[in-house]
């Protein structure tokens, strides 16, 4: 099966290699997701896997590539594959979400088409619909410099991917169904680090038998580590024994380079590490992902282990685990921590001028929206996660389809600019959103520090705190703005900003591509031949 499925890709990217990346400058990939069984916390249970791994392979492209991914769906729903961070300019069709693309079904293949402009950076990819995310599907995607445009650290001796997240051990479709008869889903079972369960620390907490990943290195050598949190929504304590972690990358902005002994990691962040092997190899150390803001003693099976092993190690990792901040009664630590992360303003990122040649000060603001997140609560006897008091509810007919062929009543631009006062309510409510300039007013604005802040996508939001982020909308298109917790996405805390260019012509955007698909209230227009149907297992009996 697998054997098929590898010949069965190759085949596709040789059709795809002639009729669609003639050109330098662009990347092919196939991508098939599929369940597999795999036991990363010592019972079998069925995963999402991304051509037959699990975690998926990584999609490795270069400033301004063209990349072409072909999705085959051979799960038995519905699926989508976003790209967070990685800014489809001009091409929000291509974002895999459902306010922008109709979804890829079961037994077909869709194929994603962009180019990534004026990007470097770690990012990752994962299906974004179904709560799949909380079964696999995910696997990195990293953008390199142009060989003209410098790093600003020395070239890393290795380039090593860590993926971290919360696990469950029932699969996405048991989680939907919780969350659906309105119940918590409850701590999670684990914590998988490279789809890998603990290595045995600690052997009453840790069974026997339970695969850990071992990350080899050699001594003296610098390595970029790229950590990236694809869990459900639990922020994991990242932390290597007695290694610095230099923090150089946030989701494809170079960072002021600091040292880290831990560093939090939120549900969607990604993170780039430079850590030199300085250590004496008395024995291998641990690395470690460690559930935040829980108590610990109840939550320490949900804990991630893996090994760090010296080329010339002398022995196995033994002992307690490095210690997490102690920082209960200290609330300031982990803001000091979040605001210390600040961008690296005189280095290049995508091209030669600095990142820092973007000053945040001078964007001039025309619109100010509070998104005032609560706890869930029950709307229409179902439990419920809103954003503003609007719980979001996904149109038929995805938006960015919807505008083009000018259907009315598919979705409604009424998303409140403050949170509502009235009884929260389910709604397909979009944010109206103009590119343009204008003045930013409201007084806590002049408290802001924004000297060197950073640029990502993913930002945390404190418990009784907020977080101020400023966007200048330069990319028209239908954008998700949503909670990255799978949980509360999944229960409606999200919405769309549907940004319009009001000039002339909508020449900042790129028409619909060929392949787009129909559905909803346009479902009719769908052609088979859109939509590539497994017929390719018939090429494969032919060889
Ligand atoms: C990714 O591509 C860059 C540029 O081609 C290369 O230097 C690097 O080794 C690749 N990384 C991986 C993990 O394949
Ligand atoms: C997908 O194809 C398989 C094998 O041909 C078939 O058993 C299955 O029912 C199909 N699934 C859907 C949802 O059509
Ligand atoms: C990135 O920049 C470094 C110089 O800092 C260069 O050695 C390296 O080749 C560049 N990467 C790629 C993929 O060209
Ligand atoms: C970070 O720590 C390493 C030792 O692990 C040290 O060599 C380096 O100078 C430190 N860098 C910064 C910027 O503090
Ligand atoms: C190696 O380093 C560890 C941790 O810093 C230390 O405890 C140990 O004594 C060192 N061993 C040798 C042989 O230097
Ligand atoms: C954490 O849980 C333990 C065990 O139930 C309990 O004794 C302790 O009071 C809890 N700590 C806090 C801070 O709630
Ligand atoms: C640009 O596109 C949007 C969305 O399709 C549409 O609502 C708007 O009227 C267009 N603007 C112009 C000037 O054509
Ligand atoms: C939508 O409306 C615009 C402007 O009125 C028009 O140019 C365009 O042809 C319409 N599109 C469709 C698919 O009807
Ligand atoms: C959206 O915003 C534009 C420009 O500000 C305005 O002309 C239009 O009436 C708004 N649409 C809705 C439905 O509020
Ligand atoms: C933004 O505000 C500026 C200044 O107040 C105004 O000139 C501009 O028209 C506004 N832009 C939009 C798109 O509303
Ligand atoms: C903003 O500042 C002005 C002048 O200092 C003050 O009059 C006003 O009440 C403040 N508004 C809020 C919402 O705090
Ligand atoms: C603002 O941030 C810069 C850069 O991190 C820092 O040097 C400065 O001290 C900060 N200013 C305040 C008032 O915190």
């Amino acid at each position: 099966m697998g054997l098929v499925g590898s010949i069965v890709l190759c085949l596709i990217n040789i059709a795809l290699a002639f009729s669609l990346c003639l050109a330098g400058n662009c990347v092919n990939s196939g991508l098939e997701f599929s369940y597999i069984t795999a036991s990363p916390l010592g019972s079998p249970q069925e995963v999402i896997a991304v051509n037959g791994q699990f975690p998926g392979p990584t999609l490795n492209v270069t400033t301004n590539h063209r990349v072409i991914v072909n999705v085959n769906n051979k799960l038995d729903e519905n699926l989508l594959i976003t790209w967070p961070g990685v800014q489809m300019r001009r091409a929000s069709w291509q974002d895999g979400v459902l306010g922008t693309n109709c979804p890829i079904p079961p037994n077909s293949s869709w194929t994603y088409q962009f180019q990534v402009k004026d990007q470097i950076g770690s990012f990752f990819y994962f299906p974004s619909l179904h709560f799949q995310r909380a079964a696999g599907g995910f696997g990195s995607f990293t953008i390199s410099n142009l060989s003209t445009v410098p790093v600003p650290f020395n070239i890393p001796d290795g380039d090593i991917e860590i993926l971290i997240g919360d696990w469950y051990t029932r699969n996405h479709k048991a989680l939907r169904k919780a969350l659906d008869a309105g119940d918590d889903l409850g701590m999670p079972d684990g914590v998988l680090i490279n789809g890998k369960g603990p290595y045995r620390y600690d052997t009453e907490l840790v069974p026997d038998g339970i695969g850990f990943e071992t990350i080899k290195v050699e001594p003296g050598k610098t390595y970029r580590i790229r950590v990236h949190n694809v869990g459900v929504s639990t922020c994991l304590n990242f932390r290597i024994q007695n290694h610095n972690l230099l923090l150089a990358e946030t989701e494809g902005v170079y960072t002021f380079q600091k040292n880290y002994t831990n560093l939090d990691i939120h549900v969607g962040q990604s993170y780039s590490f430079l850590v030199t092997m300085d250590q004496n190899a008395s024995s291998n150390y641990y690395i470690v992902a460690s559930a935040r803001f829980v108590n610990q003693s109840l939550w320490q099976r949900v804990t991630g282990v893996a090994i760090l092993q010296y080329s010339n190690s002398q022995g196995i990792a033994t002992g307690p685990l490095p210690d997490p901040p102690n920082d209960v009664y200290d609330n300031s630590f982990v803001v000091n921590q979040a605001m210390s992360i600040r961008q690296h303003s005189s280095a290049s990122g995508a091209h030669l001028n600095p990142q820092g040649s973007f000053y945040y000060s001078s964007i001039i603001l025309n619109d100010t929206f509070v998104l005032k997140s609560m706890p869930p609560l029950e709307i229409d006897g179902k439990l419920r996660y809103t954003l503003n008091g609007i719980s979001f509810v996904n149109p038929d007919t995805p938006i960015r389809l919807a505008d083009k062929f000018n259907l009315s009543g598919e979705y409604k631009l009424d998303f409140p600019t403050r949170p509502l006062t009235g009884p929260p309510r389910m709604d397909k409510s979009a944010i109206n959103a103009t590119m343009g300039y204008g003045e930013w007013t409201e007084n806590s604005s002049t408290s802001y520090n924004l000297t060197d802040a950073i640029y990502r996508c993913t930002i945390q939001v404190f418990p009784g705190g907020w977080t101020a982020i400023r966007v200048s909308l330069d990319n028209a298109g239908v954008w998700n703005i949503r909670a990255e917790n799978l949980d509360r996405w999944y229960l409606g805390q999200e919405t769309y900003m549907r940004i319009v260019n009001p000039e002339e012509k909508n020449t900042t955007e790129f028409a619909a591509p060929d392949n787009v698909l129909y559905c909803g209230a346009l479902s009719d227009l769908q052609r088979y031949n859109n939509l590539s149907l497994f017929t390719f297992r018939n090429v494969q009996n032919n060889h």
